[in-house]
């Protein structure tokens, strides 16, 4: 007890600031990064894939800690098959490999993995390991973990007018009754709320077609960290900011 050191480190530093009641309930990373952090370090971008998948998992773990209830990994857009083959592949393998490597602490942690996206045009040992890891999960309490995977805003948005469209002419639908909250349900998101926090490390700001209708209201944070960098006191941050945010609605205060 005596030698117990007793200042608190940077990170519980951060984490002492949040406000457990205010926390955002959906929170959404654009992971990017991981070819820069690799050429920084004379590595292929695939190493650079490899350390962002660690840091997939300690994020996971914080915002499961913490209390978060949805959380959103965009971890392969529509665009993302014009990169080279091989680097593709690699990342589809990473996929497999973590929800192999982690599915049992995920599902001690009592979060459920669910994937949005169009998640049939993946190769079928991805989509059987997103099945297995959804069964196992689903029926778990605590965070749902997001992956975003063959995800692309525009192309989703694309899918449900198609899907509106075709349920109006079998009339199911009444044109009248198409309003924003009848869009909402056509989405891949439909039973989650909006997402409140979107971070993007890495230095761009741009949202590179993630959740374009879901994130009207988002607040938006950014960093220059690259994402195998990223770590649990960059994300307890953002939230500190997040909750100093003065969100609005377009109303006034
Ligand atoms: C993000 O890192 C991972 C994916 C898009 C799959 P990048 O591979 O985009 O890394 P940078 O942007 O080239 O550094
Ligand atoms: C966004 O990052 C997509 C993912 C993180 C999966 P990209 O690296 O693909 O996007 P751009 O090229 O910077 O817009
Ligand atoms: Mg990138």
């Amino acid at each position: 007890m005596f030698f117990k050191k007793n200042r608190p480190s940077v990170e519980e530093n951060i984490l002492s600031k949040i406000d457990k009641n205010k926390l955002p309930a959906h929170i959404a990373i654009i992971m990017d990064g991981n070819g820069r952090w690799a050429k920084k370090k004379n590595m292929p971008r695939t190493m650079g894939h490899r350390a962002g998948v660690e840091t997939i998992r300690e994020i996971v773990k914080a915002c499961s800690k913490l209390g978060i209830k949805y959380l959103t990994l965009y971890a392969f857009s529509t665009e993302n098959w014009k990169r080279p083959s091989d680097e593709v592949s690699v990342l589809m393998n990473l996929l497999v490999e973590y929800l192999r490597g982690e599915v049992n602490e995920l599902h001690k942690n009592n979060v459920v993995v669910r994937a949005i996206g169009d998640i049939g045009g993946l190769p079928q040992i991805c989509q059987d390991e997103l099945k297995r890891a959804y069964e196992k999960t689903k029926n778990n309490s605590g965070l749902k973990l997001n992956l975003a995977l063959n995800y692309g805003g525009r192309d989703e948005i694309k899918k449900a007018v198609k899907a509106i469209v075709s349920d109006v002419s079998e009339g199911k639908v009444a044109i009248g009754d198409i309003d924003e909250k009848l869009i909402s349900s056509y989405l891949y998101t439909s039973d989650m709320p909006d997402p409140d926090l979107i971070i993007r490390p890495s230095g761009e700001y741009r949202i590179s077609n993630f959740l374009l209708w879901q994130i009207a209201y988002a607040e938006l944070w950014f960093s220059d960290v690259y994402w195998p960098d990223f770590k649990p006191d960059n994300l307890y941050q953002a939230i500190v900011d997040f909750q100093n945010r003065d969100r609005r609605f377009g109303g006034i205060k």
